[in-house]
């Protein structure tokens, strides 16, 4: 009762103060459940760039804010937990990557949407996870320097043989520790049911997979799905919104170490603080950086939409 209380009392503040609440598909169930859109990362981005309301808060981490405030720079935006940050997009910066650039100067520089707005600035082309295979298949360079997650930029030269795709060695501590071991921990436990897979996994466990997509893609599966039984391998948040929308199917986590401790960090009550003015973190970024990030992201969106 207190959380739907909570939740009611967000709802009317949000109208009220024309409030546009987003929300990644990790975040917890409550706090899905008041957002006016969910989503994987490139569907976070769409909604950003359409949005009407004046403010904006983000229920997600910090380069998911930073993409909104680029994408919709007049708005207010907010960053519901300012601790909710990505470890992968604090992996590189703008230095390294300058550097790395000049040892291969034909190369097109693709970043995943997991990086800071400043490293964007020096990128030419974002991708997320749903997005990467289609966008880096429409780039006319066969020559790619794909940053910074390697096991997703391995998923993608393995399904585009035909171009010549440099990985950097970063990725996201959280998918990158499941291991072909617990594949097979959860197929002794659960015979049958069908392995969904994140390409932020190593490819090992990727290469074992009945369906490999972005945690959206993963949901859309298994809804749609004739099968009954899944393993689920990405965040565990998942596995769980999956097991609400489809009670007759059974959903399994794949390793109880795939919990992102930043995407668990933001709570409904931060949300509540936040539409009430008494929280969250006000996105700033300069004009200089905003322009710049800007034209590797509106490339995604327009080769994400071809
Ligand atoms: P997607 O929702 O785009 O699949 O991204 C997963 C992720 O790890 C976001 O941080
Ligand atoms: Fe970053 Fe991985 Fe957490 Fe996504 S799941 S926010 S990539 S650490």
């Amino acid at each position: 009762m207190i959380i739907h209380e909570t939740q009611e009392t967000i709802r009317s503040i949000k109208s009220e103060r024309d409030i546009c609440i987003l929300a990644h598909s990790y975040q917890a169930q409550e706090i899905i459940e008041i957002a006016d859109f969910t989503g994987d990362s490139f569907q976070l981005s769409v909604a950003a760039s359409k949005v009407s309301q004046k403010t904006v808060i983000m229920c997600g981490v910090r380069f998911m804010a930073e993409t909104v405030k680029i994408l919709a720079p007049d708005k207010t935006v907010l960053l519901v937990n300012p601790s909710a940050g990505c470890p992968m997009a604090e992996q590189m910066d703008k230095e390294l990557i300058g550097t790395v650039k000049k040892q291969y100067p034909d190369y097109t520089v693709v970043a995943y949407i997991n990086t800071t707005a400043d490293l964007k600035t020096v990128c030419d082309v974002c991708v997320t996870s749903s997005s990467a295979v289609k966008i880096v298949d429409k780039i006319t360079n066969n020559n790619i320097l794909f940053l910074p997650d390697c096991n997703l930029g391995a998923y993608v030269a393995s399904q585009l043989p035909n171009k010549n795709i440099k990985l950097l060695h970063g990725g996201c501590p959280i998918h990158a520790v499941v291991t072909t071991a617990n594949v097979k921990k959860a197929k002794e436990l659960h015979p049958g049911a069908k392995l969904l897979v994140h390409p932020e996994c190593v490819p090992e466990v990727v290469s074992l997979a009945d369906f490999v997509g972005s945690t959206s893609a993963i949901m859309d599966y298994a809804v749609n799905s004739e099968d009954r039984d899944f393993i689920i391998g990405t965040e565990m948040s998942i596995a769980e919104h999956l097991q609400y929308r489809c009670p007759d199917k059974r959903f399994y986590c794949l390793s109880q170490k795939l919990l992102c401790p930043n995407m668990k960090i933001t709570t409904l009550i931060d949300v509540l603080n936040c539409v009430n003015g008494r929280g969250g973190e006000e996105i700033a970024l300069d004009e200089s950086t905003i322009a710049d990030a800007r034209v590797c992201i509106d490339k995604m969106i327009e080769l994400g939409a071809l």
